[in-house]
């Protein structure tokens, strides 16, 4: 890796993202669409000479402290992925000498917004800055996702890391995952009098436990099965060959979802953003039907969504809790939040929370 400057103080910040559409598609190397939102990670890093790494969270009420040469499994909880991003680059020669990490930022965690990538990112990039060592954007994403299969345990693929390092204010960025190739295209939703409304259901999933994994592995079997590298290979006309019916819905998810990824990104290269609400409630169906990761409380805030007039409104990342996303007009959000409020009143839920979400940069150093 290429020297730079090495500096005793670095900062960058990182942001979560949203997944217009595409999902679970990233690990089968399909293709995704997701763009950065304004809510953050933020990492503030001084050298240390000694060998050791602390790191503080405003999340957390004691630092955590561990050596440089940290391996998998040493250290637990929130603070494996900062290890993990010391482990991985470690790991590829990037000889980190002790740091000081102090985390904040205001991106909520286990909302489905790719708060591990951004809290990984963002430790990556102070890391590699107090190292002394360049690092273009899309390795550091390659670090990131290496942390977090190998040293987490949580076996993702790259969208988050992507969409973290690359994404562009007012685009949507189309990556294809087989070659991280990347193309940002507009997302022009004020311009066209819209609002993408987040809805965080409060509904917390444990990813790394279990039924990601095992949506993962049916994908590999249904490749397997029908003698393709990966179901980015296979098209609706193989999914009859498959004999086993669970192995047939998975694939169907990721076959159709792969065409409405490349259907949504044409009509946004023409300006039609309207358009592509059918797309997105496509999208939801094929993930509580056929890939079945939704659950109650997501199913309930796209009902009651698409009910209140949403051009479109599905669950974004890997499922079983965490956020909706809804296209609505944007006089008309307010409407639809305080509908989607009452209904999960009316089903004895806690409230969720509902912001708008536009379109940012990604990752940036501060200082
Ligand atoms: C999580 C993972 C991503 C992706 C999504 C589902 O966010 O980190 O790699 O697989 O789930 O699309």
């Amino acid at each position: 890796m290429p020297a730079q400057l090495r500096t005793s103080q670095s900062e960058w910040e990182a942001p979560g993202r949203v997944n217009l559409i595409g999902e679970h598609t990233d690990y089968n190397e399909g293709f995704v669409l997701p763009f950065a939102i304004a809510q953050r990670t933020r990492a503030r890093g001084r050298t240390r000479h000694d060998g050791m790494v602390r790191v503080r969270s405003t999340l957390a009420p004691d630092h955590v402290e561990f050596p440089v040469t940290t391996a998998p499994g040493d250290v637990p909880g929130w603070a494996a992925y900062p290890a993990g991003m010391v482990w991985a680059l470690t790991g590829a020669g990037c000889l980190v000498p002790g740091a000081d990490l102090d985390l904040d930022g205001d991106l909520p965690v286990g909302a489905g917004l790719a708060s591990s990538a951004a809290l990984e990112c963002s430790v990556g990039a102070v890391l590699a800055d107090l190292a002394g060592v360049a690092i273009d954007r899309t390795t550091i994403a390659r670090f990131a996702q290496r942390a977090e299969n190998d040293y987490v345990g949580m076996p993702c693929g790259l969208m988050d890391q992507l969409a973290c390092m690359h994404s562009q204010r007012a685009h949507a960025m189309l990556i294809d995952t087989r070659s991280a190739a990347l193309e940002p295209i507009p997302l022009p939703l004020a311009d066209q009098g819209l609002s993408l409304i987040a809805i965080d259901t409060h509904a917390r999933h444990a990813l790394v436990d279990g039924e990601y994994a095992d949506r993962r592995r049916q994908c590999e079997s249904a490749a397997a099965a029908l003698e393709v590298r990966s179901l980015r290979d296979a098209g609706t006309a193989d999914l009859s060959r498959l004999v086993d019916p669970v192995l047939r819905r998975r694939a169907r998810h990721i076959v159709t979802e792969n065409d409405r990824v490349l259907e949504t990104a044409s009509l946004l290269r023409s300006g039609q953003v309207r358009r592509i609400g059918r797309l997105l409630a496509d999208s939801h169906r094929s993930l509580r039907d056929d890939f079945q990761v939704s659950c109650r409380e997501l199913d309930l805030a796209v009902e009651s969504s698409l009910r209140c007039g949403a051009f479109g409104a599905r669950m974004i990342g890997g499922g079983f809790g965490g956020s909706v996303i809804a296209l609505v007009d944007a006089p008309h959000a307010g409407r639809l939040i305080s509908t989607v409020k009452s209904a999960f009143a009316a089903a004895s839920l806690p409230a969720p929370t509902a912001y708008s979400v536009v379109p940012s940069s990604g990752a940036r150093r501060l200082s």
